[in-house]
């Protein structure tokens, strides 16, 4: 995501010092980014934050900050409502900051694909070639089995 923010005008990035190695690898490529001391100094510096932990930790997380009314949170986090994002990144006794899906797309999962895939590059080849042998009716056929035995038991 730094990668893809780093554009000809690329904005500033204040990223989280969780994870020393990435951290100190985007800093060292990117001139636009810089380590923060803490989650919540990243958010002391900018209005737009990007939450991308792992869903079973995002509620500790959030926890811990503190958000402006002006933050606009951003969640690549699968599986977390909107909603209890929003609630929990809610200042006490104040109002919630502003709180985005990364993407919403109503389409089918077909024309997701095919937004996605430069017409005739290699991610439509490896759609066909999984197509042609079969993959996504194997991959439908255990998925089913999987929901069904999560929703008997
Ligand atoms: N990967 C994808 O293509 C993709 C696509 C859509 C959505 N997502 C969602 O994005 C989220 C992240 O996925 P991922 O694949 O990037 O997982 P990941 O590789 O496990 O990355 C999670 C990162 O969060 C860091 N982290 C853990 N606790 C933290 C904390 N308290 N403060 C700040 N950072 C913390 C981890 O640092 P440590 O390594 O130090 O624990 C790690 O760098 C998930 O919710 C996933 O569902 C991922």
């Amino acid at each position: 995501m730094v990668e893809g923010l780093t554009t000809s005008t690329p904005p500033q990035v204040f990223l989280s010092p969780r994870n020393h190695g990435i951290a100190r690898d985007l800093a060292g490529r990117f001139p636009n980014a810089r380590i923060c001391g803490s989650n919540q100094e990243v958010l002391d510096h900018t209005t737009a934050v990007l939450i991308a932990v792992r869903p079973q930790v995002v509620r500790d997380v959030l926890a811990e900050l503190t958000f402006r009314p002006d933050h606009v949170v951003v969640s690549a986090v699968a599986g977390v409502a909107l909603a209890d994002l929003r609630d929990r990144s809610r200042r006490p006794g104040g109002s919630s900051p502003q709180a985005k899906p990364l993407r919403r797309h109503d389409g089918t999962l077909d024309q997701l694909a095919a937004e996605h895939m430069t017409p005739g590059g290699v991610n439509e080849q490896y759609r066909t070639a999984l197509r042609e042998a079969g993959v996504p009716g194997h991959l439908a056929h255990g998925l089913d089995a999987v929901l069904a035995r999560l929703t008997t038991q």
